[in-house]
């Protein structure tokens, strides 16, 4: 045991230094180079935080990744729009993917673990979908590497309980509903409605849910009057002494845009828990013992409105939440050594919740008109 807890720093501050790097290269505006870099971690340490935050070099969001072989149509975005929020796509006409994922918890679940059709109970909570376009890989695990596949998986599985077997069936009898053949025959005129297509445009759909145009982005871009001073404070402690940046990166606010995505154990859904009743999260997909119970940081965008938190909804308040990860996660054999208790006093997780307001997504998904 000792000596697993000796190997696992190594791995993931590895993993950390790697797509820290990534990131950087990635995302930071092109001006950005080594230099700028000492300038960041040297204000972050002065005693002025307005003055150290007015200092960092930081990212903007670039353009949505789109796949080359699925390139955006209106006709397939409007489509998309319009299943997304029809109930008729699930099983029993309970559940539209707008369900789960409201505007008044921020695209986010209301209940701490979802309800799927047929009032089933979901091992999970749902997840904010703004910036998913983004994501290299689905679910708090990772474990769908498109949203293509995502979608699948929730239309076929518990969320909607359609049934892979069913899923050809139920895409013939949403394309025979008078308003949405035309929409099919526009965007997609070879195939019609299958299931293919109907995830397509959901996925369509679901790369136009970008949210870029936070206090940040705008203070990011130049705009020094974007954030108040206890924003600025709130964002010096946020990269510097609470040690938040390097798993919610800016400007995703994650860091599972890197590479297949990054995962770390923190130790929610283990307190408490017997072992092999634990929500073991990334192992599930990797089979690796040290991916025990990691799961990937959510982007903190639009993080104020989307209680409650974490992947088992276990969090009622963001304080609650901001509290754990600050004060060191829970204990555990895997937890991740980038995770400690960083002495936060109350006023500076007052300034770090602060600071997340200015991750607040200024747009609203609108439920369009069903056919
Ligand atoms: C019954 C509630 C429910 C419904 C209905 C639902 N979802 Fe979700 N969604 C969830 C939950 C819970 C998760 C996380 C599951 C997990 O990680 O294992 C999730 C995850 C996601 C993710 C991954 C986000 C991320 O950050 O990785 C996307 C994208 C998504 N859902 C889109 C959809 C779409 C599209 C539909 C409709 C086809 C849909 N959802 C229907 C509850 C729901
Ligand atoms: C070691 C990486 C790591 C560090 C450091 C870290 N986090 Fe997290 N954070 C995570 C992961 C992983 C989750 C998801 C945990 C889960 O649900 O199992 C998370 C979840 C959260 C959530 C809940 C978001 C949601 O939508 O459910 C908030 C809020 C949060 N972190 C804030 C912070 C703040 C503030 C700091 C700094 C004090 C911080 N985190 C430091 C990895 C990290």
């Amino acid at each position: 045991m000792a000596g697993r807890t000796r190997r696992n720093p190594r791995r993931h501050l590895t993993t950390a230094a790697l797509l820290v790097a990534a990131l950087t290269g990635a995302c930071d505006r092109k001006q950005d180079s080594p230099k700028d870099d000492k300038v960041t971690k040297a204000a972050a340490k002065s005693d002025d935080p307005v003055a150290a935050a007015d200092a960092m070099k930081l990212s903007v969001l670039g353009p949505v990744p789109i796949p080359e072989d699925r390139p955006q149509t209106q006709a397939k975005i409007e489509l998309g729009h319009r299943l997304f929020f029809d109930e008729r796509l699930s099983v029993d006409g309970s559940r539209s993917c707008y369900s789960c994922h409201q505007n008044e918890q921020g695209t986010g679940g209301e209940t701490p673990l979802a309800v799927g059709a047929g009032g089933k109970p979901l091992p999970r909570h749902s997840p904010v979908l703004w910036n998913v376009a983004y994501l290299p890989a689905l679910y708090w695990d990772g474990r769908a590497s498109s949203l293509e596949a995502q979608a699948r998986g929730a239309w076929a599985g518990g969320n909607m309980g359609v049934g892979e077997e069913n899923l050809a069936a139920k895409a013939a009898e949403i394309g025979k509903i008078p308003g949405y053949a035309a929409r099919f025959a526009e965007a997609f005129p070879e195939e019609g409605a299958t299931p293919e297509t109907i995830v397509q445009a959901l996925s369509a759909y679901e790369r136009t849910l970008v949210c870029k145009d936070t206090a940040y982005d705008r203070y990011a871009a130049g705009d020094k009057e974007a954030l108040t001073a206890e924003q600025k404070e709130g964002l010096v402690l946020f990269m510097g002494k609470g040690g938040c940046g390097t798993c919610h990166a800016p400007p995703h606010f994650t860091t599972a845009v890197a590479g297949e995505g990054v995962f770390f154990n923190t130790g929610v859904g283990v307190a408490g828990v017997k072992p092999e009743e634990v929500d073991v999260g990334r192992k599930k997909v990797t089979e690796r013992d040290e991916d025990f119970a990691a799961f990937k940081p959510p982007t903190l965008r639009n993080v104020t409105k989307t209680a409650p938190y974490f992947h088992d909804g276990s969090a009622k308040t963001l304080q609650e939440a901001v509290r754990f990860m600050a004060s060191g996660g829970h204990d555990n054999e895997h937890k991740s050594p980038l995770l400690a208790d960083r002495q936060l006093t109350d006023t500076e997780i007052e300034r770090i919740i602060t600071f997340l307001s200015a991750l607040d997504c200024p747009q609203k998904l609108e439920r369009p008109e069903l056919p």
